[in-house]
């Protein structure tokens, strides 16, 4: 990462949140739980998605304008919340930025390495992120001795937008994903797609409880808050009523958006807003 300039870093300051559409708003929520002072600039880039089938270079120059956009909130940080423009992207966007910047990959990658126990981790995502072999890395790096097996599951978030989170439909193509992670005895499962925490009880019931999930939007929540505050820029303060806590932006169908995060997300959102990303 470049050099961070302190003089731009407020406690006060909002967090940057990304994705490529509503699959980020679970990294938004762990955020809202885990950190509720925060104050959350969210963009979802809805006119764009997916992501998970895209180009690194166009996953790439799509998360470079979206930072350009948030930065003019003056952040003082930013998340990537989607594991596709993690898998692709960070390292780029790391390079020359100079406030923090996180993605979601690294700490649920840091996660399943302490619980596994017999050194068998699945890993289920989009096509990208899989073809990046980007979880491997990360795991590959803080322990050597492990195996690590990747399933790309790209039905998933479809059938998650759909809103079949509880559905025989959704329950019959995870048993078909998941199978072959079952017959290699894996004892970790990270959950390496945005959508995915939204059917865990689902994936739970099929890989079976020996089998422990790992949320990486939830570590990355936890990951976040223990950056900030070593940086000293928690806001200790909680924003008084009225201070428009979170904000939420897209690039296409607001209302479809809005509707999608109130059935997730727990405080009310009465509105986002549609930006012409292609300007930053
Ligand atoms: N947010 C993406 C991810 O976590 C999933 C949706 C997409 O393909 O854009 O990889």
């Amino acid at each position: 990462m470049s050099q961070i300039n302190r003089r731009l870093l407020h406690k006060d300051a909002p967090i940057g949140v990304f994705d490529s559409g509503v699959g980020g708003l679970t990294v938004a929520r762990e955020i809202m739980r885990q950190i509720p002072n925060e104050k959350i600039i969210y963009f979802g880039d809805t006119a764009r998605v997916p992501y998970g089938s895209k180009s690194r270079e166009t996953v790439t120059r799509f998360s470079e304008q979206i930072v350009r956009f948030l930065r003019t909130f003056q952040v003082k940080t930013i998340v990537v919340a989607c594991n596709t423009a993690s898998a692709y992207a960070l390292d780029v966007l790391e390079k020359d930025i100079d406030i923090p910047i996180i993605g979601v990959i690294k700490p649920g990658a840091k996660v399943a390495v302490e619980v596994t126990k017999n050194g068998r981790i699945g890993v289920i995502a989009t096509d990208a992120t899989i073809g990046s072999q980007m979880y491997h890395k990360y795991i590959k790096e803080l322990n050597e001795n492990v195996t690590i097996y990747g399933k790309a599951c790209p039905l998933f978030v479809p059938l998650i937008e759909e809103g079949l989170l509880e559905d025989p439909v959704t329950d019959e193509i995870a048993r078909r994903y998941l199978a072959e992670l079952i017959d290699i005895d894996i004892d970790t499962l990270i959950l390496g797609c945005t959508h995915y925490p939204l059917i865990r009880s689902a994936l739970g019931r099929i890989i079976g409880e020996k089998v422990t999930l790992v949320n990486p939007a939830y570590e990355t929540a936890r990951e976040l808050k223990g950056m900030l505050k070593d940086l000293d820029l928690l806001n200790d303060e909680k924003p008084g009523l009225g201070s428009n806590l979170y904000q939420f932006y897209v690039s296409d169908k607001a209302e479809k958006f809005v509707r999608f995060a109130n059935s997730i997300i727990k405080y009310g959102i009465l509105s986002a807003k549609t930006i012409n990303i292609e300007e930053y």
